[in-house]
């Protein structure tokens, strides 16, 4: 049962101000650090869904960007990591640990976790309407990985949008476990995002 890679790396990058996966980190492209990561954690074939070399065709959205990376895997690959080009500063171990949870068995997905350290509130023309509590709240994290026909399941039982594909297998009642995130695997989404990632790299 083989582990295979999907990379998004498609998209217009709206609040970045443009397709941000040919953005070098390091003198490298995201979307090979992120192709790297995950060939790094045991996956292959690793699927690169993007206007990059040696891309497919991406979608309009995240969730089909995705399923496109996914139905150009391998028909003998049964496990999944799916990985966001936008995280330069994602690790070996951290993909590692995604991994070696999926492969358990037992779940049908692993996502990285980090507490919410900040207090959270709902804004509203720029005054506080309420004050979220955040006992329990957890911000995710790519890589994730999928148990392929939970996966593909969830894909098609619905076409609502999703920030992640997790949260499609949630939906779908599946079980998604979770391991501990890496603060330090920030997401590239606004330009400035850039200089902080260059400066922890
Ligand atoms: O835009 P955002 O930062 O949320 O995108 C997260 C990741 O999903 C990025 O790596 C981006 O390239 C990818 N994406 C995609 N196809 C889309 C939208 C986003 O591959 N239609």
């Amino acid at each position: 049962m083989n582990l295979g890679g999907v990379v998004v790396a498609a998209g217009s990058g709206e609040r970045f101000g443009g397709p941000k996966a040919l953005v070098e980190v390091g003198g490298v492209p995201m979307w090979r650090l992120a192709a790297d990561l995950l060939e790094s954690a045991g996956a292959a074939p690793v699927v690169v869904v993007g206007d990059v070399p040696g891309g497919i065709p991406g979608g309009r959205r995240r969730r089909d960007s995705v399923a496109a990376g996914v139905a150009a895997l391998p028909d003998d690959v049964a496990w999944v990591l799916v990985h966001d080009a936008a995280r330069p500063l994602a690790t070996t171990a951290l993909a590692r640990r995604v991994a070696g949870r999926l492969l358990e068995g037992d779940v049908d997905a692993v996502v990285p976790v980090i507490p919410v350290r900040d207090t959270l509130k709902r804004v509203e023309g720029g005054r506080v309407v309420e004050t979220a509590d955040r006992t329990g709240l957890a911000a995710v994290q790519t890589p994730q990985g999928f148990r392929r026909a939970a996966l593909a399941a969830a894909q098609a039982a619905d076409d609502r949008d999703a920030s992640d594909d997790a949260a499609l297998v949630e939906r779908h009642g599946g079980v998604v476990a979770t391991v501990p995130g890496d603060p330090a695997n920030l997401k590239v989404t606004y330009p400035e995002d850039l200089a902080l990632v260059e400066a922890l790299r």
